[in-house]
């Protein structure tokens, strides 16, 4: 394989400290209720997620964590921004339904922006289920539907961003959300799990990256696929080994974090980091 020098880009990020976490209700298969998280271990890999980030030299805003919404530390699925435009969130069970104004009210405060925020209509999970892909085809949206985003939501958010939406359908429960079965590695090129989508939608990606990281079921399962890169580093949980060689082999730095408090909630690293794009 030819060498490629993958070029980093500073980012800022926006996250929520796991001071309320725990597991009480169940709305993925990865959930348990009878099985007790750790509060202090869960902040304590959370600080180090964030040090990781900072270390980058990237920017990390901090979200107000608000008691009695346990999955708030999944800050990724509060809202969706491109070039200064935000669309908000619409979370698909009552239980999450408060983070959304949490969101709303950060991106009012201007941190990171200015901001435009657009109220949804439809249900939707922010980068839970949306990806942006600033030099894919002049700046592509991909966006997932099946199990939490309402396909009605990608529409809308295609209007309130101007930017082309690709719907992809994700047929696997445990891969519940678009950000724990594909993930952007840079301006341009994605790294995903094919069986976590329909056919179809696996005819549409291979069509639109032809140069994709393909990930196996595994690397998937390890919560692989839930990271965040900056075009060149690309911070994934340490259980992910296989997938960061993977990556490796195609120029990008793995930097792993532990981060298996979260994984109890069903998320890793990228449901814990929205990024800001103004
Ligand atoms: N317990 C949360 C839920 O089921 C986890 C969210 C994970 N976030 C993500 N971006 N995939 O909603």
């Amino acid at each position: 394989m030819s060498y490629t020098e993958r070029l980093p880009r500073t980012r800022t990020y926006l996250m929520c400290p796991p001071a309320h976490f725990t597991v009480e209700y169940a709305i993925n298969p990865w959930m348990d209720t009878t099985v007790p998280v750790d509060p202090a271990l869960a902040l304590k890999q959370w600080i180090l997620l964030r040090d990781a980030l900072t270390d980058l030299g990237h920017t990390v805003h901090v979200l107000e964590p608000v008691p009695g919404l346990p999955d708030m530390v999944y800050a990724a699925n509060g809202a969706f921004s491109v070039d200064g435009r935000v669309y908000g969130a619409r979370f698909k069970y009552p239980q999450r339904a408060a983070e959304a104004a949490a969101h709303r009210a950060f991106y009012a405060g201007e941190a990171g922006g200015p901001w435009t925020f657009a109220d949804p209509v439809h249900v939707n999970e922010g980068e839970g289920d949306f990806a942006y892909l600033p030099a894919a085809h002049g700046g592509l949206i991909l966006a997932g539907h099946g199990f939490r985003t309402d396909p009605a939501a990608h529409a809308e958010a295609q209007e309130v961003l101007g930017r082309p939406v690709i719907s992809l359908k994700l047929v696997d429960p445990a891969f519940y959300h678009l950000d724990v079965a594909l993930a952007a590695l840079d301006d341009e090129n994605i790294v995903y799990y094919p069986a976590a989508f329909s056919e179809s939608s696996q005819r549409v990606l291979a069509q639109l990256f032809p140069d994709a990281v393909i990930a196996d079921r595994a690397d998937a399962e390890s919560f692989g696929l839930n990271l965040v890169s900056d075009g060149r580093h690309i911070v994934l949980n340490s259980e992910a080994t296989a997938l960061g060689e993977k990556l490796s082999a195609a120029g990008y730095t793995p930097v792993h974090v532990e981060l298996g408090e979260l994984k109890r909630g069903g998320g890793s690293v990228k449901c814990a980091v929205a990024e800001l794009r103004p």
